[in-house]
């Protein structure tokens, strides 16, 4: 298994480029199932779990055909998807264990092919993460459900628009129900909708194949069913998330970089924290710079749906918050399990106290390289970011996390001045 060996102690300077967004990437490439024409996706990420979605859609007779542009950090890769062979609208377990946003492709089998297998993603390391909202939402719009050795099936010969309301804000349940209402017979209302940006990005993407949706973004979406969708060719939006992932690393280290091929404007509460800790950010039109102070001040977070602070970015501001000076009290409201990266932390003599959803972190003068264990995405993310800040060696052990989500990490960080490799 690969790991990643850090020298820390380097102010992170200069600029790197910011890659298209996994989370709009996985439900865009699913969106290719509605429609017998090709869909052309851009600035595709090449991340792990982009080519789990591949292999999954190409077993399920998807034509799938990438195209890579230039070379090195700037290297833009497009996808074209041609769903017109689609013949096999199952998704087996070993690929979907591996992935759980594969769940994404039930909405659009669904409402393609009037019926899906698509296999219980499982819980992962963060938490339990059902999908009976999903269910919930499928069977509201006529399909008929049911849940066997671990597989979902549905069938409806088409489905009905319906009014359907989450029990609680769900990202890729709007996704998957929005998909699925596109070719529905009629009108859907998704109430509590998630607002989140990848969502709208989604929307934007069908409404140039043909579908007819007003309200993403809100908390209330409607589509109008219609009898098809064409193809359309889409840009994917930048990957906040890695946005403020490199903008935590630069706050950590003392830092000032510039980030391009991406905005400050689906960031608002990332960055008014991070200026709360008494960074500089300056917002231009496809780039965010961050200066950061000698030393960062505690800042306080709490987790909740967007736009408020996303949950994707607390493991990051548990990192930053160690080296801070004051206490933190982290408030993790989303997700039941997403303080592993603490206890690794510890390691690295971070001083943080855990009371089932809170995290307190007190900063510490300095932390001290050691050897830690990555558990999920952005828990490794948040290792990487204290090694950085940490004097000495850090080893991150179980990278594949990281290749998950962030593309090219070490290359990117190295041309930031990170002391930083791969090791086998
Ligand atoms: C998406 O996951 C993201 N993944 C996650 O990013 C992100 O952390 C999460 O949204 C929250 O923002 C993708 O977009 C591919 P949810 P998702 O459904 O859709 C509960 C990353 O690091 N829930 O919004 O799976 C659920 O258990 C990943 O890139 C139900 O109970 O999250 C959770 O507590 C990690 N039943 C809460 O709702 C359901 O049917 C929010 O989950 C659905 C969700």
């Amino acid at each position: 298994m690969d790991k990643l060996l850090i020298e820390g102690g380097v102010a992170l300077a200069g600029e790197v480029s910011i890659s298209g967004a996994k989370n709009a990437a996985l439900p865009l490439l699913c969106a290719a199932l509605l429609t017998r024409e090709p869909l052309t996706l851009t600035n595709v990420p090449d991340l792990n779990d982009i080519a789990t979605m591949l292999k999954l859609l190409v077993q399920m007779g998807v034509k799938v055909t990438q195209e890579k542009v230039g070379a090195g950090l700037t290297a833009q890769t497009s996808v074209t998807l041609d769903a017109s062979g689609l013949d096999n609208p199952v998704a087996p377990y070993e690929l979907v264990k591996t992935m759980r946003a594969s769940v994404l492709v039930l909405g659009p089998l669904t409402a393609r092919c009037g019926e899906a297998r698509v296999s219980l993603p499982g819980g992962c390391a963060i938490g339990a993460r059902p999908v009976d909202q999903h269910i919930k939402g499928l069977t509201a719009m006529g399909a008929e459900t049911s849940v066997e050795q671990g597989y979902v099936h549905t069938r409806a010969p088409r489905l009905k628009g319906a009014r359907l309301f989450t029990d609680m804000v769900t990202v890729t349940g709007t996704e998957n129900l929005m998909m699925a209402a596109c070719l529905a017979d009629g009108e859907t209302v998704i109430e509590n909708a998630a607002r989140e940006p990848e969502v709208v990005d989604l929307a934007k993407c069908l409404v140039a194949m043909g579908a007819n949706i007003s309200g993403a973004g809100t908390d209330v979406i409607r589509i109008r069913g219609v009898e098809r969708l064409h193809g359309a060719t889409h840009r994917i939006m930048p990957d906040r998330i890695e946005t403020g992932t490199y903008l935590c690393a630069a706050a950590a280290t003392g830092g000032a970089v510039r980030l391009t091929q991406t905005s400050g404007s689906y960031l608002d509460a990332v960055i008014d924290k991070l200026m709360d800790a008494g960074c500089e950010i300056v917002l231009e039109r496809d780039a965010i710079r961050l200066k950061a102070p000698q030393r960062l001040k505690a800042v306080s977070i709490r987790t909740a749906p967007y736009p408020a602070f996303p949950t994707d970015m607390q493991a990051q501001f548990m990192a930053i918050n160690t080296v801070a000076e004051g206490t933190a009290v982290i408030r993790e409201t989303i997700f039941e399990n997403r303080f592993m990266h603490a206890v690794e932390l510890i390691r690295l003599g971070a001083d943080i106290k855990i009371d089932g959803n809170t995290a307190f972190v007190t900063g510490v003068g300095r932390l001290e390289g050691a050897t830690v264990m990555a558990t999920d995405l952005r828990a490794s993310a948040s290792l990487v970011i204290a090694g950085l800040a940490a004097r000495g060696e850090t080893l991150v052990e179980r990278i594949y996390h990281l290749d998950r989500g962030y593309e090219h990490i070490e290359t990117k960080l190295a041309a930031l001045g990170a002391r930083v490799r791969r090791v086998k």
